[in-house]
């Protein structure tokens, strides 16, 4: 199987003034999806939050619009710069588990994939709050031989950015640790958020972090400021998972 990671689009209605979002952003996130769309077998595609810039109806009108220029199944999670509702009723079509947060559960073959709601409306961190970690805990209590893979907008643990460390997910990462410990195959959990790209050893499991289209922040390990943003070609991984276990990274560079 094949499955390709993304994040942070933060589509805009108004380019040229979405705060750090580059006035490009909307045809660079259309360039990425027709990318995806003509990568060969591609099963999936995963998209870890901030799909907008300002949470505004309007922006979520622009985003369907671009989604639907991605011809490949894809899974969605909130950031916290989303609107739940807003989120839920672009892409409506998801057995989400709760009738206000967006989790959900995403299976082929020996794949599966928890979606995450970590969006704390009005907090630049995020939150996994019991009712969703006993949702998932039962859910990996069910009999599976395979990949396990969390998708979430917040990194679960810190990538040595210094004051970027700060907002990433503040509750919850214990228990999402914990629990996936327990699973046989180490399980990967991907996520956005940072605006670069990173990888980390989580516990048992692999965290992979996806950069954004519509701004990166440069490299400046422990700043205690924010980093600016910089100018660097965009990459998007794609996970290879076999049915014997094996899983390979590789990274593209398209160019948008
Ligand atoms: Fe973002």
């Amino acid at each position: 199987m094949r499955l390709a990671h993304i994040s942070d689009l933060h589509i805009t209605d108004a380019p040229g003034t979405a705060g750090l979002t580059r006035p490009d952003a909307v045809t660079r996130a259309r360039a990425l999806m027709a990318d995806l769309s003509a990568f060969p077998d591609l099963d999936l595609v995963v998209i870890t939050g901030d799909t907008v810039n300002d949470a505004r109806p309007e922006e979520y009108t622009v985003l369907a619009d671009v989604l639907a220029g991605l011809t490949v199944p894809f899974l969605i999670v909130p950031g916290n710069h989303d609107d739940r509702a807003l989120l839920r009723g672009c892409v409506p079509d998801r057995p989400y588990a709760d009738p206000d947060l967006l989790f959900h559960a995403w299976q082929q073959d020996h794949v599966r994939v928890f979606a995450l709601d970590s969006l704390s409306p009005g907090e630049v961190g995020g939150r996994l709050l019991p009712p969703q970690i006993d949702w998932l805990e039962c859910q990996l209590a069910r009999p599976f031989d395979g990949h396990t893979l969390v998708a979430l907008h917040h990194p679960p643990c810190a990538a040595g950015m210094g004051r970027l460390d700060g907002p990433i997910l503040i509750e919850g990462a214990g228990d999402l640790g914990d629990l996936l410990d327990t699973e046989t195959l180490p399980a990967t959990i991907l996520c956005g958020h940072l605006h670069r790209p990173f990888t980390a050893r989580f516990g048992h499991s692999m965290v992979w972090a996806a950069t954004s289209t519509a701004f990166q922040f440069a490299l400046d390990l422990g700043a205690p400021d924010e980093p600016p943003t910089v100018t660097e070609p965009f990459q998007y991984a794609v996970h290879l998972l076999d049915d014997a276990g094996g899983h390979v990274v590789h990274h593209r560079f398209p160019d948008l």
